[in-house]
């Protein structure tokens, strides 16, 4: 009989939008004439812009011909990826090597396998609520984690505590699910605490294409400090609208460098490119040349129009809730609208009752982690339509 990994056993139900489907098709079925508004999950509604669509088109094109066929790629990403990634982060101001970057089929592989590079027993430092990959990899793998308050005495932003050690740290800004974001300042003091515990930043950006705010860094790299203390995962999901298409990218600089316990000098950069190249094979030419012209100023211009209609609806999110005094964070620089259910309730009975009373579908704060517990999320990637009616029929319930 095989030995198998019991950490498994460890791990809390993933019931979020299980339990949610459940109480909406209920609901639904028991309700057949009433119409029922979707704002809960993080998925993108809007079809990807003709750039794109053009040069997916061209890589599809290609694999019909014996002179341009495409078989398998290098599995850190072509060039032409690499570079126009590159190049975009020149044009925010950052400055990149392209072997530096390793282009995936999304986010949540790469901040989910990052694991590999670390041993048992480190101390890992993960905000509490917030995206539940970090949580459920470490506890895959057996390691123990330490939890950060976010809450609204922090803005949902937790700083470091300089008298604890740690020795990985999560952070994910633009945040999900609570949408805030930490400006330029805060995240230096991040750096200077991960410089001081010789520690490790793992930072998900998954979400910069939101940010509108000049003060607010769209990486980590726009702050000094941080190619010796940080890795950065981005995603092309919410940024081009490639959700089911699927491509991300991680950026390891080559100045993380650590010392084993042989003495050796160890590269996070060549031991992820070690691990990409055992453990994966690539992601398609086809999504590649997609991906690569979002990245291309026009294409970028396209995606752009995309992320400023989410973003519309993100206001009238914020300003239906603001206009009730409901106290809410996020919602400018991040398409989630994170807020205190009203008159004290627990996210899952909120749940329920704008279902029932409002039919309208977020999703509860308790899922992820104890914080959200009194909390609810809202998102923007609705239709307009929708959105403005949501927000009515909320409006009329307080
Ligand atoms: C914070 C965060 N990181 C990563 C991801 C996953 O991104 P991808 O679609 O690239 O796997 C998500 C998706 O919801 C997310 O919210």
């Amino acid at each position: 009989m095989p030995h198998l990994n019991e950490n498994y056993l460890n791990l809390k139900e993933s019931y979020l939008f299980s339990e949610i489907s459940h109480r909406v098709n209920a609901y639904i079925a028991a309700n057949p004439d009433k119409k029922v508004i979707r704002l809960g999950i993080g998925d993108v509604t809007l079809p990807i812009g003709s750039e794109v669509i053009a040069e997916l088109h061209e890589g599809v094109n290609a694999l019909a011909n014996a002179g341009t066929f495409k078989g398998y790629g290098p599995e850190q990403g072509y060039d032409f990826l690499r570079n126009a990634i590159v190049n975009y982060y020149e044009r925010n101001n950052v400055s990149i090597d392209s072997d530096e970057v390793f282009v995936s089929d999304g986010a949540k592989s790469d901040t989910g396998n990052i694991t590999d590079l670390f041993a048992k027993d480190n101390t890992i430092l993960i905000p509490d609520p917030v995206y539940p990959v970090y949580v459920d990899t470490n506890i895959m793998d057996g390691r123990n984690i330490t939890y950060i308050d976010a809450n609204e005495g922090n803005g949902f932003l937790p700083m470091p505590d300089f008298n604890l050690h740690a020795d990985i740290i999560y952070i994910c800004s633009p945040n999900n699910p609570t949408g805030a974001a930490y400006n330029k300042e805060q995240l230096k003091t991040w750096i200077n605490y991960a410089l001081e515990n010789n520690a490790i930043i793992l930072y998900d950006s998954a979400y910069e294409c939101f940010i509108t705010d000049d003060d607010l860094p769209r990486s980590i790299y726009a702050i000094e400090g941080s190619k010796n203390c940080a890795i950065e995962f981005c995603s092309l999901s919410k940024t081009a609208g490639f959700t089911g298409t699927r491509c991300g990218y991680t950026i390891v600089p080559k100045s993380l460098k650590f010392t084993a316990s042989t003495g050796d000098t160890l590269s996070l950069n060549a031991m992820w490119n070690r691990r990409q190249t055992t453990k994966f094979n690539g992601v398609s030419y086809i999504v590649q040349k997609g991906a690569a012209a979002a990245f291309s100023v026009e294409g970028m211009a396209q995606c752009k129009k995309n992320i400023e209609y989410y973003q519309e609806n993100a206001r009238i999110i914020s300003k239906g809730l603001a206009q009730k005094n409901i106290c809410y964070f996020g919602g400018i620089n991040s398409p989630y609208v994170w807020f205190k259910c009203p008159n004290n309730m627990d996210s899952w009975d909120f749940f329920d009752y704008l279902l029932t009373n409002a039919q309208v579908v977020g999703t509860p704060g308790a899922g992820f982690g104890k914080n959200g517990q009194k909390f609810f999320r809202l998102t923007s990637f609705g239709n307009r339509e929708n959105t403005i009616e949501a927000m009515a029929r909320i409006a009329n319930l307080f």
